[in-house]
């Protein structure tokens, strides 16, 4: 199916955070800090003050109060304005006011700032030797087989071994539509609109910070233009701007400009990980050691496990994973794009590649070598793996037999020519969710649930899923996500949109069958009353005859019926869920200039049941493209005297766009998961990205020889 929401996408008909135009708006512009640690003295504030159209100015010396966050949760969030610390670069220091944006920036320009500046910690190099153990989490994790008292006693009973260190630098989402929040108040009930992947996770923070209850917070946001993690929870501008909406008495939308993105909201820590590993002569892994360490912000707890995937990925009696942070006093860090794993995969997928170098192996029949029926971190079984076809399926359609294992041999004019691979992978998990369809005399279905669609075709899966249920044309059925006074769906996160809202839409669509089917056989007017019927391709059938729902519903003069419906999370304890495919890719590196170019790509996926096609193919070339950023762009800069970001801009911070990306081919193999639900889907979100950058690297050492341990290879690196 194409995607639901598209005509309305390309026609500017979707509605977004920014979009709304309530009477009587107003317009909030955040003021950043421009240092990145110390604290503030105080503010001029006059000339703002006085500027043209300026309504209102708050401060830490003129705040709106905002309670701190009391859920364990939420607890290392600070509510802006509450204090004079600053703790990074670009925190949001104010908030002004004024009839148009133009005159709320304009003012805000005016406002003098004095600090008592700290020297930041800005350098995670320069952090990395007195790293300390996380806030959070278990430091250190040994699985070692019987007899085995240390990971070093495993590694060097390998006969053959390697040790290595890579890094990644800090990245950030740059999703297409800015964070913006629109808020008025109609008494006491709050209405807000803001860019967020989770209506309810708006709704329970602003319940915290404002300390109000949830009855009076209603939070829509049916359209989300890009999220990638950065639009879980809460930022600043948002209980700021319904707070000076409540002071003001007036609307007040708040939309952070581009520069303020990469500040105000969080991005993707560095992050350093030595492997060792070790293997037997045939490529039997025997020991693997991850010690990883990530940044993390002065400001809240969040980092990146990035070892972790060492633990689950490939077969090793032997395993080891530490996790480690250096504290920076930059943005808040938080989840990006298969946190820990996109950006911890390049380490392992690299590593393999340079054993299998060592071990005179094609690293993918290494790779198939230590593939394994169960998770090796506890040994339980996988549901549902079928790794061995997406290799062979992949290697076979993508020519991986025509790869030289001579790196720099293959050439074509001024490029050298190289293949690379790498496994993919996401973890899956089924949650509560509860989905609400109701059945118009319209004949159009209304399915509804606080999910989010950023992107992702979550709507059109649930059209799908509801449209198949019922026997109706998918275009007769309207999803409605995005509102927090609709039953609480899956938030947008952790891949698990689909794994979870996708039974709950299809237990609610049968509810609501059964809903159709009481009244027609219970209702005094209805020509199925008493009878025996049944629900099929829309239509009420019994006794000779059928009968549209639609017309039904019009026939006995009730608008609608409707059923609401909870699916529970997942029971089963003794299997572990998790997707797995394989990544093939082309890489071209000139010869003369380093310039890398990535010119073939190949991902099988196997991912459980497909439930729209179309637009899994493209959550799959996302995650890849993304993963083409993460290897060869991507790279945001602290500028070691000041903390800033560098370069906070889209022309300074590099993604890929059209010409850096070529036809991505995308192979389901659909088996479903049915372990995890009947519906059998596992969840793709993440899929795309994990391996994505070790398969670039690999190509690239493929085509050059030269191996790149630091993340993103550019030309400077290749020369
Ligand atoms: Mo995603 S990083 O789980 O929003």
């Amino acid at each position: 199916m194409d995607r639901e929401d598209g005509p309305l996408k390309v026609t500017g008909a979707a509605v977004y955070a920014a979009d709304h135009h309530p009477d009587r708006l107003a317009y909030g512009y955040l003021l950043t800090s421009t240092i990145a640690r110390g604290s503030i003295l105080g503010m001029d504030t006059g000339q703002a003050a006085k500027a043209p159209g300026v309504l209102a100015l708050y401060t830490p010396f003129n705040p709106v109060k905002l309670y701190p966050y009391a859920k364990e949760e939420n607890a290392e969030l600070t509510p802006p304005l509450q204090n004079t610390d600053v703790r990074y670069y670009g925190q949001a220091i104010g908030l002004v006011v004024a009839e148009t944006f133009e005159q709320a920036r304009d003012a805000a320009a005016l406002v003098i700032t004095r600090y008592s500046a700290q020297q930041p910690r800005a350098s995670f190099t320069d952090g990395l030797p007195s790293a300390a153990p996380p806030p959070s989490g278990t430091p250190v994790v040994d699985v070692l087989a019987p007899g085995v008292t240390s990971i070093d006693q495993a590694l060097a009973a390998g006969d053959v071994t390697l040790t290595a260190t890579y890094s990644t630098p800090v990245e950030t989402h740059v999703a297409m539509e800015p964070h913006a929040t629109t808020a008025f108040w109609t008494a006491d009930q709050l209405t807000i609109y803001t860019a967020t992947q989770g209506v309810r996770l708006v709704v329970d923070r602003l319940t915290e910070t404002l300390g109000i209850e949830a009855a009076k917070i209603h939070v829509i946001n049916p359209y989300v233009g890009g999220g990638f993690g950065n639009k879980w929870g809460m930022w600043a501008h948002t209980p700021l701007t319904a707070a000076a909406a409540r002071a003001l008495g007036r609307p007040v939308k708040t939309v952070l400009t581009r520069e303020q993105v990469f500040s105000v909201v969080g991005h993707r820590p560095p992050s350093s990980q030595t492997v060792s590993l070790g293997a037997a002569p045939d490529g039997t892994l025997v020991a693997v050691k991850n010690d990883g360490v990530s940044g993390k912000s002065a400001s809240n707890n969040f980092y990146e496990p990035v070892a972790n995937l060492s633990l689950v990925l490939y077969g090793s009696a032997n395993l080891h994973v530490s996790r480690k942070v250096v504290t920076l006093d930059v943005p808040v860090t938080t989840i990006m794009r298969a946190p820990q794993e996109s950006n911890g995969s390049f380490a392992l997928e690299s590593a393999l590649d340079e054993l299998a170098d060592k071990l005179g192996m094609d690293p993918l029949d290494l790779r198939r070598k230590n593939d394994t029926p169960i998770r090796p971190s506890d040994k339980l079984p996988w549901s549902s793996k079928h790794l061995q076809e997406c290799y062979t399926m992949g290697a076979e359609r993508f020519g991986w037999s025509r790869r030289s294992s001579k790196p720099g041999t293959v050439t074509d004019g001024d490029w050298l020519v190289g293949l690379g691979m790498a496994t993919a992978t996401y973890g899956a998990s089924r949650g509560q969710a509860s989905i609400k369809v109701r059945l118009r005399d319209d004949g159009r279905a209304i399915v509804s649930g606080t999910a989010a669609d950023l992107g992702t075709g979550q709507s059109t899966v649930f059209a799908v899923l509801t449209a198949d249920g019922l026997g109706i044309p998918v275009g007769r059925v309207v999803p409605q996500l995005g509102d927090s006074a609709t039953p609480p769906a899956a938030n947008a996160g952790g891949s698990g949109s689909t794994s979870t809202n996708g039974p709950a839409v299809q237990l609610a669509t049968d509810a609501a069958k059964a809903a159709m089917v009481t009244l027609a056989t219970e209702h005094d007017k209805s020509p199925f009353k008493g009878q025996e019927v049944t629900f099929s391709n829309g239509e009420i059938r019994g006794g000779g005859r059928e009968m549209p729902f639609g017309d039904l519903l019009t026939l006995l003069d009730v608008p609608a019926v409707e059923a609401t419906a909870t699916s529970p999370r997942s029971p089963v304890r003794d299997h572990a869920f998790r997707s797995f495919g394989a990544h093939f890719c082309e890489v071209r590196v000139n010869r003369w200039t380093g310039e890398p170019r990535v010119s073939r790509w190949l991902c099988v996926v196997d991912a459980g049941t497909i439930v729209n096609p179309k637009t899994a193919r493209s959550q799959i070339a996302g995650g890849i493209i993304m993963g083409i950023g993460q290897a060869l762009l991507e790279d945001l800069r602290i500028e070691p005297e000041t903390g800033r970001f560098g370069n906070a801009t889209m022309a300074d911070y590099l993604v890929p766009i059209n010409a850096d990306i070529p036809d991505i081919g995308v192979e389901f193999l659909d088996y479903p998961d049915t372990l995890l639900s009947d519906l059998g889907a596992r969840g793709i979100g993440e899929f795309g990205i994990v391996g994505a950058a070790g398969a670039v690297a690999n190509a690239i050492y493929n085509a050059t020889g030269k191996r790149i341990r630091d993340l993103p290879i550019t030309l400077d690196k290749l020369l």
